[in-house]
Parts: C-alpha cells; structure tokens; sequence
C-alpha cells in the first residue's frame, strides 16, 4: 500500500505541474482530494488492515492529504497572479463602474449660457483685469472724484507700496463693475462693435442673504452709427425669454447711472407670484435684473469716439442674481461654500 501511496504522489507531482488555469485545478482536486478520489480510496482501504499497518499507512495518507492541500492552494494563488483574465476571476463582460463625474458650477453655468445667447446674436466677448484704476472704474465713466455718486459703488483700495503707478490713472482698486472694461476697449476698437463682458466684481458691503463682496457681473456695449433703445429693449427681451422662459414679463423704468442718459432699471415679473406679491419680490411683484441706459455723450468723448456720429447702448447685470432666480436659490453667499450637498443640485 505505500508502494500504491508513492504511485499517487508521483502522479500527483506530474499532473499538478501541468495545470494552467482555475478549473484545471479545480478537477486534479477532485481526482485527488475527492469523494471519489484517490487518496479516499486508500483511507477507505485502512479497515481491512491490522493496527500496526492501520497506523503507519493513516500517518502517510493523512500527510500526503496535507501536502497535496498545500500544494493547490500555492498553485492556485500562482495562477490568480498570473492570469487574472481567468473566467472566474474578473468577467469582462459586466457592465463597468461608473465614476463620480463633477460638472460645472452653476454661476459657471449661468454665465455660459448668458455668453451663448449672446454670441447667437452677433456679440464678441471680452475680458479685462480685476484689478482696475479709478480711472477706469470712475473717472472714464463720467464719475469724477468727490462726486457723490462714487458712494453708489462701495469700493475695496488697493494697498500700493511697490506698485507701479500710471499717471493721471488714479489709485488701483478691485474693480467695482464690469463696465470698467468700456474705455479700454473703446481706445483699442472702432464703433460698429456689440461685446459683452464677463467677469468678477468687489464691493466693500456687508454681506447678507442677497449681497456679497465679490460677484460675477456681465456688462454689454453696443456701438454703432443708428441703435436705439428698441434694439435694446428687443435684445434684452431675446435674453430673458432664453434664459427664463418664452412668457418672461420684462419692465423698463428710470434709473440713475452716471455714464448713460437716459438710464434704466430693467426688471423681470416675479417667477414666484408673477407680478403679484409674494416675499420673493418683497411685495413688488417684480425683480430687478439689470442696469442700462444710452451710452453718455461724456463717455463717448473720453474715448475719442464723436457723440453726434455715434449712438451706443450699454447694460450690466449680476449672475448670481439670475442664477438665484433661475434656480429658486435664496441666498447668495450659498454660491461660494462649495458645499457638495448644494452645488449636486444643478
Ligand atoms: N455698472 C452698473 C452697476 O454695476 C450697471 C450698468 C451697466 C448700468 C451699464 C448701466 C449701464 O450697477
């Protein structure tokens, strides 16, 4: 019987050396180490034998049963390692898994459909700096220094030791509004020209639910020999029916800037109570979404640009207000928290 013993073991040694995948092993196992298997049959055997036998077969079969175990189990692990496109272990053909995929954030969103509507209407888009000069903040905009006006835009001053200084442009600031790019551009470019400016504006105020220091704005500028406050009215009407809806209400009334005459506040009907009364519009029924007005012949003249040759348009508005009333958000300041929970939302 041990002869029968060292017969299994060599087989065993030969056939193991050959197996190269999972389910081969998966049988040698079987013809082995199974109910029906080889070593079995011996133990089985054991019986018929006397207790002397009984003992020193017993001890070899049940070694030869350790060392077979072994062995599979550190062929198994060599095969895993090598062939890890084995049936069993990875199937290729389920369905992956997906990867969390951000998106773009909703003032981002916003803006991009804003410069979209826009462009399908002829109008460039430039940029300039954040870090502006009075003088194009103000002084190019027809507000000139000690005028009470400056008050209107509450300003952050820049801290100018070892800044080069321009003559005659005043102290640096954080621009207050994107209508400061409107000089720059019209010394650079001659009229006709229609552009839009987007970008980042700060103002010195105490925040609340509906005013934050910094904000994006998007202001427009067209210039050309014949525009009129009808093209505004149709461009802006365009504008909002794309970015709220075809029904959108919009309303024009006075207002005071001092680089337009006349000048506009531009409002849209409440979405929440449609011109009704509601906390949303504070009662007024109405929303105030944009500052506009006919570019200043003082503006105009500063440029170098001829007020009796050229008549021009210009309007800003904030993006977080239109994105606050597009997606029914209540507080401004939740834009910049780059909470997850809020921002998953759009
Ligand atoms: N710059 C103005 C503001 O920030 C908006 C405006 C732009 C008004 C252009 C008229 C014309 O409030």
């Amino acid at each position: 019987m041990q002869k029968e013993l060292k017969t299994i073991q060599d087989n065993f040694e030969a056939k193991i050396k050959e197996v190269i995948s999972l389910k081969e092993l998966k049988d040698l196992e079987n013809v082995f180490l199974g109910k029906q298997g080889a070593l079995k049959k011996i133990l089985e055997l054991l019986k018929t034998l006397d207790k002397k036998e009984k003992q020193v077969i017993g001890k070899l079969a049940n070694q030869l049963r350790g060392d077979f175990k072994g062995k599979i189990r550190d062929k198994k692990k060599a095969i895993g390692e090598e062939n890890l496109d084995d049936g069993k272990q990875i199937d290729v053909s389920l369905p992956g898994k997906k990867l969390p995929q951000g998106h773009l954030h909703p003032l981002t969103q916003t803006i991009d459909s804003v410069k979209r509507v826009f462009e399908s209407m002829g109008f460039s888009i430039y940029t300039t700096k954040e870090i502006e000069t009075e003088f194009y903040n103000f002084d190019t905009l027809n507000i000139p220094k000690h005028h009470p006006a400056r008050d209107l835009w509450d300003t952050f001053w820049i801290d100018e030791e070892g800044i080069d200084k321009k003559e005659n442009e005043g102290r640096h600031l954080l621009r207050t509004h994107t209508t400061a790019m409107q000089h720059r551009f019209m010394k650079k470019n001659n009229p006709p020209f229609r552009i839009i400016a987007p970008g980042r504006c700060f103002r010195y105020e105490a925040s609340d639910s509906s005013h934050d220091i910094q904000f994006y704005q998007v202001d427009g500028l067209v210039v050309d020999k014949d525009v009129s406050i009808a093209n505004f009215k149709a461009i802006i009407e365009e504008l909002f029916k794309r970015i709220f809806s075809d029904d959108v209400k919009v309303r024009m009334r006075p207002g005071y800037f001092p680089f337009v005459e006349p000048g506009f506040e531009i409002d849209i009907a409440c979405y929440n109570c449609c011109g009704k009364d509601c906390p949303v519009c504070k009662g007024t029924g109405w929303l105030e979404v944009m500052g506009a007005g006919m570019v200043h012949p003082v503006v105009f003249k500063k440029a170098g640009y001829n007020p009796s040759h050229w008549q021009g348009f210009a309007f800003g508005m904030g993006i977080e207000r239109i994105a606050m009333i597009k997606y029914g958000v209540s507080d401004i300041r939740l834009f910049y928290q780059n909470d997850s929970r809020f921002l998953r939302q759009f």
